[in-house]
């Protein structure tokens, strides 16, 4: 560790983040071998940091901890072999946070530059929710063009990212979300269909559009109620793909409907592909750069704030307030 400093949001222990995440002083970190310093230009919340800030999080840093597991920004100082050199601009993933900083630390395997069309906002913005979608809906669900994809939480970050990568892939959207304002956003981003769960029967239209068919496609990081009734609208030979449990309760499904059904049920975790040394991240990453620049995708960023709004980033993100990404500037 250098004696170097550097300023960066950090929790001393676990809790809720207004009452433990803090503005201090910490060391610069010194990049190890295969590693990166980055200044941070851009970062992009994610529901994870919630978890993150309060140990709930599969993956935990040693306290005292900063968040945040994406950003951009300029590298600084390298390790030895790291792949980049120093002024590249790079965007980064770190599992266990570390991103609301003045710098941070990458790792070659899991970061990549950043081409001149793609802006802060987008690149912060882009890996994990994209990255995410990309796997569930490509290499677990192999969504086929013609098929229906049924999108729960779909205004959310990876949501969306599902809904414009869904389209790209040929197939029909349905959107479902909670409410008008929401689903008027997966309109503009491609949805075919739309479902507001709040005041209409999820099976019932999901079978009136698709003439009693069902979804072939179901894409949820919601779980809890929304995955009870959706798994009552899944076509025969259909798969669910589970991202994750944004409503807090992790469902059940019977094993019976699943054999009746034909169905598949099946998880996707994103960042495993990265820990696990998987070359199919970077592939992915700059195909995005390409659909970037075909615009057939572009990250929603519902709100750009200042690193000194970080609460009100994550005030935004735990109200349920938000569509999109929450992007913070440094
Ligand atoms: N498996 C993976 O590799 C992976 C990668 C990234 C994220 N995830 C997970 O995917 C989930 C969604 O992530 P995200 O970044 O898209 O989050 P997000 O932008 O906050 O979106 C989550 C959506 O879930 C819905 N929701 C329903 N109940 C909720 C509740 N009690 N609190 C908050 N939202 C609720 C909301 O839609 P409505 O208001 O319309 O209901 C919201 O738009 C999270 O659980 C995250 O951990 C998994």
């Amino acid at each position: 560790m250098s004696t170097a400093s550097m300023q960066a949001w950090q929790f001393d222990s676990h809790g809720h983040y207004s009452d433990v995440l803090h503005w201090t002083t910490r060391p610069l970190p010194t990049p190890g071998p295969g590693e990166a310093l980055v200044r941070t230009s851009a970062v992009s919340l994610n529901f994870p940091d919630l978890l993150i800030i309060q140990g709930k999080y599969q993956h935990k840093a040693p306290l005292p901890a900063v968040p945040g597991v994406e950003a951009v920004g300029v590298v600084e100082a390298v390790g030895p072999g790291s792949k980049f050199k120093i002024g590249d601009r790079a965007v980064g993933f770190c599992h266990s946070g570390g991103t609301l900083a003045d710098a941070f630390l990458v790792h070659n395997q899991s970061a990549w530059t950043v081409p001149a069309h793609v802006t802060d906002g987008q690149a912060a913005a882009l890996s994990v929710t994209y990255g995410t979608s990309w796997f569930g809906l490509t290499h677990r669900a192999h969504l086929q063009a013609g098929e229906t994809l049924l999108v729960l939480g779909a205004a959310g970050g990876v949501g969306l990212a599902a809904i414009q990568l869904g389209k790209l892939l040929g197939a029909t959207v349905i959107a479902c979300a909670g409410d008008a304002k929401k689903l008027a956003v997966c309109r503009d981003n491609g949805a075919d269909h739309l479902i507001d769960y709040r005041s209409e029967d999820l099976v019932e239209r999901v079978k009136a559009l698709t003439n009693g068919h069902g979804a072939d496609v179901i894409y949820d990081p919601v779980g809890g109620d929304i995955f009870d009734q959706a798994k009552r609208c899944v076509a025969w030979d259909g798969r669910i793909v589970i991202i994750g449990f944004a409503a807090g309760r992790i469902p059940t499904i019977e094993t019976n409907r699943i054999l009746l059904k034909n169905m598949a049920v099946i998880g996707l975790a994103w960042g495993q592909y990265l820990d696990r040394g998987s070359k199919l991240p970077e592939q992915a990453q700059f195909e995005f750069y390409e659909m970037i620049a075909r615009r057939q995708i572009d990250p929603v960023i519902y709100r750009t704030l200042p690193f000194a709004d970080v609460h009100e980033g994550l005030r935004i993100i735990e109200s349920r307030e938000v569509y999109g990404k929450v992007v913070i500037t440094r």
